[in-house]
């Protein structure tokens, strides 16, 4: 039986890895984005995976593109909430623009998809929801207030809706990646990435393919005594 998996975010930087990941492990997978369609095009004639263009901040944009997604490929077994986006400034200097755009993408977009596909799966008594938190939410960054709120509430969010979920087939986890290497952690000044580099026991970026790999893992049938936790994935940066 072929499951079908959504990854938000699934066109660009870890989430593309993830759907490539998926789509070799033979799930049938919808990519979902929002902003760029020149890359989206490119990822869709590449690798062939379907790319659905919603906010995933936005209940109602959520309820229409997965009813989309599912018409086309059928119930969702696997959700990946990978969508993500900084706005960096120190909390002196962060706009209430920054701070809410932050929540709506990257914390929003996980109780709208996660609400969507809850019930499905409950019916089902089969589910996977593997959301993308960050060592930043574990440890905190400077300039990243915003950013490390919302990928902290996802390590509670994942932990209640384990517990919710359990007796009903269905496991909850995150990942908390490093820095890993995509246009996001390039944006970051070359003197704070070479210093934040250089604190890494591993001394480089992670690949998004090492986070591809653990969602592939968490997403199979293999996994199904781990729910609730948080899987890290850093370079040795934070033991948490
Ligand atoms: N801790 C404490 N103070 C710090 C600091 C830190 N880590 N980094 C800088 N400062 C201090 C500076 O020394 C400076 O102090 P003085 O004014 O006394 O000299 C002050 O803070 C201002 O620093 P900047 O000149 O850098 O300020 P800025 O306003 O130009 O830029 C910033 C601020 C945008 C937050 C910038 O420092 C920055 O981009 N930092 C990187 C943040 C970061 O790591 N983001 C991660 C993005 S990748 C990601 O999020 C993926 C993931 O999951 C890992």
């Amino acid at each position: 039986m072929v499951r079908v998996a959504v990854v938000t975010g699934g066109t660009r930087g870890i989430g593309a890895a993830i759907s490539e990941a998926l789509h070799k492990a033979d799930y049938k997978v919808a990519a979902t984005y929002h902003g760029n369609d020149v890359a989206a095009q490119k990822f869709t004639e590449k690798t062939g995976i379907a790319a659905y263009k919603f906010d995933v901040g936005d209940f109602n944009a959520c309820k229409t593109g997965l009813a989309k997604i599912e018409s086309e490929l059928g119930a969702v077994d696997v959700l990946v909430n990978n969508a993500g986006i900084t706005r960096d400034g120190f909390l002196h200097k962060m706009t209430p623009e920054q701070w809410s755009e932050v929540i709506h993408t990257n914390l929003n977009s996980v109780f709208n998809m996660s609400r969507l596909v809850i019930e499905g799966m409950r019916e089902r008594c089969f589910g996977r929801i593997v959301s993308i938190s960050s060592i930043n939410g574990q440890a905190g960054q400077a300039g990243q207030t915003n950013y490390s709120a919302a990928k902290a509430a996802i390590i509670g969010f994942t932990k209640a809706l384990a517990q919710e979920s359990a007796s009903k087939g269905i496991t909850v986890n995150a990942i908390a990646p490093g820095y890993i290497d995509t246009d996001m952690v390039r944006a970051v000044p070359p003197e704070t990435l070479a210093k934040i580099v250089g604190k890494i026991p591993l001394k480089r970026l992670g690949k998004p393919e090492e986070i591809a790999a653990m969602v592939v893992f968490l997403a199979s049938n293999q996994a199904g005594f781990a729910t609730g936790a948080t899987f890290t994935v850093n370079g040795g940066q934070y033991m948490a």
